[in-house]
């Protein structure tokens, strides 16, 4: 589901808000060229990661689901040189794409990428204080969404922030007739937040390059 004026509409806004950017265009290439799926945040959206980090003076943020590295040098960009991002990623090969580009961005002190299946990674995590994160951004699996999002609730502090990308799927989340892995995953995470009290969240809907879709937003109390 995409309609060009949601595309149009993001190519006149980065064109009036984003510079030219040498590092990111170059992620995007080079996912490309390595045949990664086209699946990263929109260069609106990407500046929108870096922003909130900022804006919440965030140094430590954790990232479900690195692909080629592009969101990933948009939250390294937030945290700036002494912070830090530790990025995790179940793909080999998106893994090194992802190294690959973030070093050609100047950011390998920044981020660390860690391979494997996030939920197997998360308890290491845990374990070896990388945390607690400022900012935890997930978007990897969708059905494993309501899994992370507790991961991440376990491994934050009050105040931290928690995004959640893709959680409308062109709104096959409120769609009762739709059971993909990723409209299940959603609505279970979405289960969680209406019960949890961990946490404060809203949704907002979106569209642009990537079609219709969401992002959650919630802070820890
Ligand atoms: N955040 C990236 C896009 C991530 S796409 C960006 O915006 O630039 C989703 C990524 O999650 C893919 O690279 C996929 O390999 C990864 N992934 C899928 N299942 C995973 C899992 N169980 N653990 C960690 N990463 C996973
Ligand atoms: C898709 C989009 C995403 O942002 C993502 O993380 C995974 C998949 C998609 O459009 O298929
Ligand atoms: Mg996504």
């Amino acid at each position: 589901m995409t309609d060009t004026t949601w595309s149009s509409v993001d190519e006149y806004l980065g064109g009036k808000l984003l510079a030219s950017d040498a590092a990111l265009d170059g992620a995007h290439k080079a996912s490309a060229a390595a045949g990664l799926p086209a699946i990263a945040v929109s260069p609106l959206q990407g500046r929108l990661l870096e922003l909130i980090a900022r804006s919440i003076g965030a140094k430590k943020v954790l990232e479900i689901g690195t692909l080629g590295g592009y969101s990933t040098i948009c939250l390294a960009r937030g945290v700036g040189r002494d912070g830090r991002v530790v990025s995790l990623e179940y793909e080999p090969r998106h893994a090194k794409v992802a190294l690959a580009s973030i070093a050609a961005a100047g950011l390998t002190d920044v981020v660390e990428v860690r391979v494997g299946k996030a939920l197997d990674l998360l308890p290491g995590i845990a374990d070896d204080g990388a945390g607690p994160f400022d900012l935890v951004f997930i978007d990897a699996d969708k059905a494993s969404n309501a899994d992370y999002l507790d991961w991440s609730i376990r491994l934050a502090r009050p105040g931290t922030v928690i995004i959640v990308d893709n959680v409308v799927r062109g709104g096959a989340v409120a769609d009762p007739a739709r059971f993909s892995p990723d409209a299940l995953g959603n609505r279970r995470m979405f289960d969680l937040l209406e019960a949890d009290e961990r946490v404060d969240a809203t949704a907002i809907q979106t569209v642009g390059s990537k079609g219709y879709d969401g992002f959650v937003y919630a802070l820890v109390r």
